[in-house]
């Protein structure tokens, strides 16, 4: 398979990239992934700074390999980590950036030589970040886990692909060489995996949680925080039933105000990571879960889906 000329420029082989999940995406996962040829990317969530530097040592320590870092923009240390990463630019080749518009830092992550790929869930979003200089942009819909737009995948890419000339990477209910396939059909250059890293060997995810993912069915994940206007994809497990049964309640008022709703999902991903609990713990993971049936080392996951890709393509 012929990578197309960014995804070479990265240096990877594999035309994929481990989603830079907060909390779950340590230096090691990302290591273990740029290691095997995919894209590694640190997550930095609500870390911070000073954790994120840290993490950046560990994958400089464990991969001479190209690794990212995603910036969540709406963290409380984004500055902080904004300055970080422009410190140790040398060793970081991909800033992607979730939950906002990166404008003000795009020229300063370029500045220090690092390519920006800001994740969209839309067109408008896409196009944006096109004419303010992003490098590429991650076009990611509804089925993933974590944080989602409106738009399915499969309708969203198509449509981000005719409406910028900067390269697309698919992300959302992609978990295997069909997935990977399927996204090039749709024009992408590559896709990005969260939900399928969850259970990788090298993931610090709590086992409870791993086996939530492993044993999840087709119609197990459901969106909580939809009334409050933070839609995000979990499993279905008791804390994210509270969750929706308690938002909706406050829906009903006629003044609502989730302030209160809201601090119960406050934490509540590094929670399930950390320590599993079901009651307490948001297990975010994507529609693509019920396809996740192993969990495996990150070089084997990104050598079978690519493999898999190839042989659907006829080897091309
Ligand atoms: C547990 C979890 C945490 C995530 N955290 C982030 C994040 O902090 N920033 C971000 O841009 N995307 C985040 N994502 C989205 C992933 O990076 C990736 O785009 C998405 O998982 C792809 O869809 P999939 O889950 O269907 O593979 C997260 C996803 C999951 C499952």
């Amino acid at each position: 398979m012929q990578l197309d000329p960014f995804m070479q420029s990265l240096g990877l082989k594999y035309p994929i990239f481990q989603g830079g999940m907060a909390w779950v995406a340590d230096g090691r996962l990302a290591a273990a992934v740029s290691n095997a040829g995919g894209l590694g990317i640190i997550g930095a969530g609500h870390a911070s700074g000073e954790v994120v530097a840290q993490e950046i040592e560990r994958a400089k320590s464990l991969t001479d390999r190209p690794f990212g870092v995603n910036v969540m923009l709406l963290s409380p240390h984004v500055e902080d980590v904004v300055n970080v990463i422009l410190k140790a630019h040398d060793s970081i080749t991909v800033v992607t950036t979730g939950a906002g518009d990166p404008s003000k830092y795009l020229s300063m992550f370029k500045a220090a030589d690092i390519k920006v790929v800001p994740v969209v869930a839309s067109v408008a979003q896409a196009k944006r970040m096109a004419r303010v200089g992003a490098d590429a942009v991650v076009a990611e819909g509804m089925e993933s886990g974590g944080h989602i737009g409106k738009l399915t995948t499969m309708a969203l890419v198509p449509q981000v692909v005719d409406a910028v000339n900067i390269p697309v990477i698919a992300a959302g209910g992609i978990a295997d060489g069909r997935g990977l396939a399927a996204a090039f059909m749709l024009g992408a250059v590559g896709v990005q995996m969260g939900t399928r890293f969850l259970v990788a060997a090298e993931s610090k995810v709590h086992p409870d949680y791993k086996q939530a993912v492993l044993k999840a069915k087709d119609i197990d994940t459901v969106i909580t925080g939809e009334y409050a206007g933070h839609p995000a994809r979990v499993l279905k497990n008791p804390m994210a039933k509270r969750f929706i049964r308690l938002e909706k309640a406050e829906a009903a008022k006629t003044e609502p105000d989730f302030g209160e709703v809201e601090e119960i999902g406050n934490g509540s991903l590094r929670t399930a990571v950390l320590t599993g609990d079901r009651e307490n713990g948001a297990y975010m993971a994507g529609q693509v879960a019920g396809l996740v049936k192993q969990a495996q080392p990150a070089a084997e996951i990104l050598a079978d889906v690519y493999e898999q890709a190839t042989k659907l393509m006829g080897g091309v």
